[in-house]
């Protein structure tokens, strides 16, 4: 329990001098400084109990998330685009599966890839560079090799989730998602 406190401590300078004496700026603004240094001992618990609260219910919703990813299986075969609406130095955008962020880009006449876009450091999409064979996160300037989806620089540690493709008669089909080791 805090101690009650005098009328003049309240107006009390953090340098002991007197009100009259102070600058202006904190003559307009006094800090009430015993109430803002003391925490309370349950103020402080509360504090504590409600932050691992939180840790607790956000590390068990991504365990749970994990564990139902594993359960749903692989998700089903799905038509992205025909070849021909993807010429070779372009990308473009697609959901798979369901309403995921994916790109697919096509580098070079023999080269076909596609990742989700979801950067693997806090989730920002990644935005193709062909011109240095990068996928750039723009956030916080992270780069991930166009062609394998692995980290070049940047936070991002773990690559990007691959999207496996099969072209059948023309048509590129999205066949999965590979998550790729560290
Ligand atoms: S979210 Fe992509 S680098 Fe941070």
């Amino acid at each position: 329990m805090m101690p009650p406190r005098q009328p003049d401590e309240l107006s009390k300078a953090p340098d002991g001098k007197p009100m009259d004496q102070q600058p202006k700026w904190r003559q307009d603004f006094p800090i009430d400084v015993p109430q803002d240094n003391y925490v309370s001992r349950r103020d402080f618990t509360k504090f504590m109990v409600l932050t691992s609260g939180a840790f607790v219910v956000g590390q068990s919703w991504i365990g749970l998330h994990n564990l139902m990813r594993r359960f749903r299986g692989k998700p089903p075969e799905q038509p992205i685009a025909s070849i021909d609406d993807v010429p070779v130095g372009t990308a473009m955008s697609f959901r798979y599966p369901r309403y995921e962020h994916c790109i697919l880009i096509r580098p070079d006449e023999d080269t076909l890839v596609a990742f989700n876009s979801k950067c693997t450091h806090l989730h920002c999409p990644v935005r193709p560079q062909l011109e240095t064979g990068r996928l750039n996160c723009p956030c916080h300037n992270g780069y991930f090799d166009l062609y394998t989806g692995r980290p070049l620089a940047g936070p991002p540690r773990r690559p990007l989730h691959r999207i496996t493709l099969d072209i059948r008669d023309h048509v590129i089909y999205a066949t999965g998602v590979e998550v790729q080791p560290v």
